[in-house]
């Protein structure tokens, strides 16, 4: 064990007598990951780390010891790392990662906003689209960049890969629920639409809020889906509020048997794409 330790010394013993030293945490880490790297090639059989590029000093560190306390050649492969376009990580640090397990919706939605100047990046480092294919498909999205063509067809080829086509057609089924009309959003069951609102804020209401001339509007005041009456108005105004889908008009009534979805739900959304879901009790 000390051995081990030394020869890692060595290898920082050099960052550290330089000008800006080392950190504590920056001298532990390559140590911790070349542990983890030994651990996961004896007891697991793993002969190769894959990460990005600003993991490369890491992994050799891991391969380096792997080799002298093992005698066997493993090896480590960096690929340039993807960055947003102002620069930063994605990653749990950076508190920005996308999942790759779990609901195919979230990596969907978040290929879906890719910004203009990344996307071609993103078609050929994340798809097997052909470079050829690439070029097509920016000069179709570039006469027309507001239809997301782009956008649109990364989504998919990344959601396909990595969830099949079902995870694929769970994603755009999400996707026309949460943005399209009302028709969409009745399809779905209350389970599903559960599930698709269980990262939205929720505001349980009675149903002794009810009255037969209580406005939609009053019930997203209630329901605290908008701060104040003054702030309806004017999302009213600008038609930037709906229910279910659908555009709230000034002192529409709320009605059950519109207003609520299966399971007694109602959906506001606020904008573009803020959802809150009211759940109705008795
Ligand atoms: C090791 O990993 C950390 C965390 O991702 C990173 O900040 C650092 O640059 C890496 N160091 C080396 C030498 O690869
Ligand atoms: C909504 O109600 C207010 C107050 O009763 C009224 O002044 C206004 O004209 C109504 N708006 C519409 C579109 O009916
Ligand atoms: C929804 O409300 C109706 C009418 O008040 C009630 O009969 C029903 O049990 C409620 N359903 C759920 C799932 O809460």
């Amino acid at each position: 064990m000390l051995s081990s330790l030394l020869w890692l010394c060595v290898s920082v013993s050099q960052r550290m007598s330089s000008e800006e030293g080392m950190s504590c945490a920056e001298f532990l880490y390559p140590l911790f990951q070349a542990f983890d790297f030994l651990h996961l090639h004896t007891k697991h059989n793993c002969w190769l780390q894959v990460g990005g590029g600003d993991q490369w000093g890491n992994i050799t560190s891991g391969c380096e010891f792997v080799r002298k306390k093992t005698g066997h050649l493993v090896h480590g492969v960096t690929v340039p790392l993807l960055t947003t376009s102002s620069g930063d990580k994605l990653g749990k640090t950076a508190g920005n990662a996308v999942w790759l397990t779990g609901s195919s919706y979230p990596l969907y939605q978040f290929l879906l906003q890719t910004g203009d100047h990344d996307v071609a990046t993103c078609l050929h480092r994340l798809t097997s689209l052909p470079p050829e294919e690439v070029d097509v498909i920016m000069q179709q999205h570039t006469t027309a960049p507001e239809s997301f063509l782009a956008q649109k067809r990364l989504a998919e080829e990344v959601t396909r890969l990595v969830h099949g086509a079902e995870g694929l057609t769970h994603a755009e089924t999400a996707t026309k629920a949460l943005f399209g009309d009302h028709h969409s959003l009745r399809s779905l069951t209350s389970d599903e639409l559960l599930n698709l609102f269980s990262h939205v804020p929720t505001t349980q209401l009675n149903f002794d809020h009810l009255s037969s001339d209580t406005t939609v509007s009053e019930i997203a005041v209630q329901a605290k889906v908008v701060k104040s009456e003054f702030a309806v108005h004017q999302l009213l105004s600008t038609g930037g509020l709906y229910v279910n889908g659908d555009r709230v008009a000034e002192n529409e009534t709320f009605l059950p048997s519109l207003h609520m979805l299966p399971g007694n739900l109602t959906v506001f959304r606020v904008g573009k794409k803020t959802h809150h879901l009211i759940q109705w009790t008795h």
